[in-house]
């Protein structure tokens, strides 16, 4: 019985290449010069295109950025969940638990994956099986990387219900997805994806698809879930108010790449790359009475003509000189935080106009020293 909609159509194309060394046994998720690709009619979609970032183990971790930056691609990728072709994982690696799993076979990727690190998505109907009942599919779930008997497994499903706040648990286990609420249908959806007690949870939007009056329990059931279990959470959401309340650590993400890391409060109370800047100031809540939003100047790159520097340079009111030509990598500014910008780097870091890489430094351009002062 498969009760969860099968997404898989992986190619192991990864599988068995030589990787780097794992990272220190407190990181549980390090990511990678990560790139996934999508080959379609019109060129290719660098959708993911250079991300890096690290969740420690027990961490929360949100992921924003606007529609189309590459979020869902990030996590998709993290679980192998990437159709194969279009999709293609150009380049990168991506530890877990101690080992590179893009390098996994997809047989033992399956096992980790719904165990080890599960998944809740945006729209719970598209991922629960209409025809099975809400305790089978959990009861399913469990069976599929536990050895319990049924009665196990169902006496499982019935204990996450209870976990997730459903009333009358023993009744809800024998009703189908359609006799339920939305928020129900999502808290179905995280028992299910917690009831292997595993090391990563991934939300990916889970509470867009919600009534805002349910929107704030989910957050708060999933907090409390991942509290209780010490699992590692990332969050992918486009609120920065959902962020500021729920994770301790967040990366922002502008046309496929990481362009800001940090803690949350340090990154929303003092953004240092120029987007991250004008997401912040775009929020009604964050403008004085009688000042106009902010809303960040022109639109995100057509992904088939990806400006050749800087991504954000041609909606940049601070870009300069090297923006246009060289991508800034992330670079760390304070312990924990990270930026990409080249406004942060000293002037003698720049690189030269006309270099072939980043690295052929420059002169101090004066130009640059100003507008960081200025920020
Ligand atoms: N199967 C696919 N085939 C071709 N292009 C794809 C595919 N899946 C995603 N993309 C492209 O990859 C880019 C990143 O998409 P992704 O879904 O990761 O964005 P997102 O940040 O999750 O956006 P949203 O906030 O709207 O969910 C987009 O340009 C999208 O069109
Ligand atoms: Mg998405």
């Amino acid at each position: 019985m498969s009760t969860v909609v099968d997404l898989e159509g992986v190619s192991p194309i990864t599988e068995g290449r030589a990787v780097g060394s794992p990272p220190p046994p407190d990181v549980l998720l390090d990511v990678r010069g990560l790139k996934t690709h999508f080959h379609v009619m019109d060129g290719t979609v660098p959708a993911v295109d250079g991300v890096d970032f690290q969740l420690k183990r027990g961490e929360t971790l949100g992921l924003v950025g606007e529609s189309g930056c590459g979020k869902s691609v990030t996590s998709l990728t993290i679980m192998r969940l990437i159709d194969i072709p279009p999709g293609e994982i150009v380049a990168g690696e991506i530890w877990f638990d101690g080992q590179e799993i893009l390098s996994l076979p997809m047989a033992e990727m399956r096992r980790i994956r719904g165990s080890d690190m599960s998944m809740i998505f945006q729209e719970p109907m598209t991922s629960l099986n209409p025809v099975f009942t809400v305790g089978d599919q959990i009861a399913e779930a469990v069976k599929a990387h536990r050895h319990v008997s049924k009665k196990e497994a169902r006496n499982r499903a019935v204990e996450m219900l209870t976990a997730v706040g459903i009333p009358s648990p023993e009744r809800r286990v024998k009703q189908y997805p359609h006799e339920l609420s939305g928020g129900m249908r999502q808290r179905i959806m995280i028992a299910m994806a917690l009831s292997c007690d595993p090391k990563l949870i991934i939300a990916d939007e889970p509470t867009t698809a919600l009534d805002v009056t349910i929107q704030a329990q989910i957050l708060e059931l999933i907090k409390s879930m991942q509290e209780r279990t010490g699992a590692a959470l990332l969050l992918i959401t486009h609120d920065l108010a959902v962020v500021a309340e729920t994770v301790q650590r967040m990366a922002v993400m502008y046309a496929g790449k990481i362009v800001e890391t940090g803690t949350a409060q340090e990154v929303l109370l003092n953004p240092k790359h120029p987007y991250t800047q004008g997401l912040i100031t775009s929020i009604p809540s964050n403008v004085p009475r009688g000042q106009r939003l902010n809303v960040i100047r022109g639109t995100v790159p057509n992904p088939f003509r990806m400006p050749r520097g800087c991504r954000f340079e041609p909606r940049c009111p601070f870009a300069f000189e090297p923006c246009q030509e060289f991508d800034p990598p992330l670079l760390t500014t304070d312990r924990d935080r990270r930026a990409a910008c080249w406004l942060l780097y000293p002037p003698s870091e720049l690189p030269r106009p006309g270099a072939t890489t980043p690295d052929a430094l420059a002169p101090a351009a004066p130009v640059a020293r100003e507008r960081v002062n200025k920020q």
